[in-house]
């Protein structure tokens, strides 16, 4: 449930539809949904073969496989890569806390406007990023776990309701084709390496948490089961999230390529042609929808932030609570520059790009891949084969191959496609 919830957030809820939008609609799903299943799935399992074997953080966790060489970095890489996106991420959370107010208050500002702003969309957002810091201050299991198997099948039994709804609006079918009909010819490498960053950043994989989550995983735990529970139901979520999302989006004429506003400019759409039918329903379904978007967002950056702590508190030996606070002003400093991109700080750009859009786009297309490439590189090249082989077998019954599958791709076939999806970022 921990893996669920830190997998199944604002990425799959917020950042998958927006995306989808912005780069093809059913092609780029199709590419998310393949690299899921072999590419994501099995980098999934080496990094738990990291995390278990060695019961630490992830810097921690390469010292002992490996010490003082230069897999160094990657230990270094998986700490930052998480506080770097939480910079931005807490951002978005902040987005929900405000929507959950103009719900409950019966009010809607339009989202360019609330962007554009100063205060309220930093206010929500240092709101947010204290949350996280408070719970993971109370530790993984009462914090996180507490948490997780309440919301996501709310949010679950939400999404569906709202998928339905959504596709019953005028104008909608025109959503469906473009979530479900694939036009090939929109596919680029470009895409491509969207739709894996995205199957990435949505699986939390790539900067150490699917190892700092392995490091609490038991040895009757079979690997191959919790890594392929958890993207399954994030590829199951992200698809609802899309079926909500795209009809909601042409039924109310607004543009599928509109960027990180798209969540924010549909569903209050969806909610107030709902609100003419039905108001009572209507106040009930869209604040218990932004609550659970909040709480699901609660338990990524909780993950987020967890790689952090966990490495200041066993290399520094400071109380977790001190790590907690350390955290949290590294990241409402980095995150205030990224809420204030969208007013006063719009100016900013690198081509094109705001300094959210910098953040996000360095993180998921740069620093997820690399993170995930020296660790499948770490796994199939650096540890030995018996061992990665004996840790993804515990606590598997029978004796299929799949293990030797996934150690194939883990060895061969990952290093090579993140290699060709790095690159092409720089053309
Ligand atoms: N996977 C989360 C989401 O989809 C976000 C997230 C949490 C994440 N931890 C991560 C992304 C680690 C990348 C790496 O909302």
């Amino acid at each position: 449930m921990a893996f669920a919830g830190s997998a199944i957030g604002l990425g799959s809820i917020w950042r998958f539809p927006y995306m989808l939008g912005e780069n093809g609609g059913a092609a780029f799903l199709l590419v998310y949904i393949v690299s899921t299943l072999i590419l994501s799935l099995p980098i999934f399992i080496a990094e738990s073969v990291i995390g278990r074997r060695t019961h630490s953080n992830c810097i921690g966790a390469v010292h002992k496989l490996a010490p003082g060489s230069i897999w160094r970095i990657l230990g270094i890489l998986s700490v930052f890569t998480p506080i770097f996106i939480l910079g931005y991420y807490s951002v978005v959370g902040g987005w929900s806390i405000e929507y959950l107010w103009q719900a409950v208050s019966f009010r809607h500002t339009d989202f360019a406007d609330f962007v554009g702003g100063v205060w309220a969309p930093l206010i929500c957002f240092a709101i947010f990023t204290v949350l996280t810091c408070a719970i993971v201050a109370g530790g993984v299991k009462s914090g996180i776990e507490k948490f997780t198997s309440f919301c996501i099948p709310a949010l679950f039994v939400l999404i569906v309701g709202i998928a339905v709804y959504s596709l019953s609006l005028p104008g909608s079918g025109e959503g469906l084709k473009y979530l479900l009909m694939p036009d090939f010819s929109k596919l680029s490498p470009k895409i491509c390496a969207y739709a894996v960053g995205q199957s990435f950043f949505s699986l939390s994989l790539g900067m150490g948490i699917v190892i700092t989550y392995s490091s609490y995983l038991q040895d009757k735990e079979d690997i191959g089961f919790t890594a392929s529970g958890t993207a399954i139901s994030t590829l199951f979520f992200s698809f609802l999230a899309g079926l909500a999302i795209m009809p909601a989006v042409f039924a109310a004429g607004l543009p599928p390529a509109a960027g990180p506003g798209l969540v924010f400019d549909s569903l209050p759409y969806v909610f107030s042609s709902m609100a003419e039918k039905a108001p009572l329903l209507s106040a009930c379904a869209s604040i218990l929808f932004y609550i659970s978007l909040l709480i699901a967002a609660l338990t990524s950056s909780v993950s987020l932030a967890e790689v952090g702590v966990a490495w200041l508190v066993e290399e520094f030996k400071i109380r977790r609570g001190a790590a907690c606070a350390v955290l949290c002003l590294v990241v409402l400093a980095a995150g205030a520059l990224c809420s204030l991109s969208f007013g006063p700080l719009s100016h900013i750009t690198i081509w094109g790009n705001n300094i959210f859009n910098i953040f996000d786009k360095t993180a998921s297309n740069l620093l997820l891949i690399a993170g995930g490439f020296l660790g499948v590189l770490f796994v199939g090249w650096k540890m030995k084969k018996a061992d990665v082989l004996e840790e993804i077998r515990k606590g598997r019954k029978g004796r299929d191959r799949m293990p030797d599958v996934y150690y194939f791709i883990i060895k061969y076939l990952a290093p090579g496609i993140l290699a060709l999806v790095f690159i092409s970022n720089f053309f």
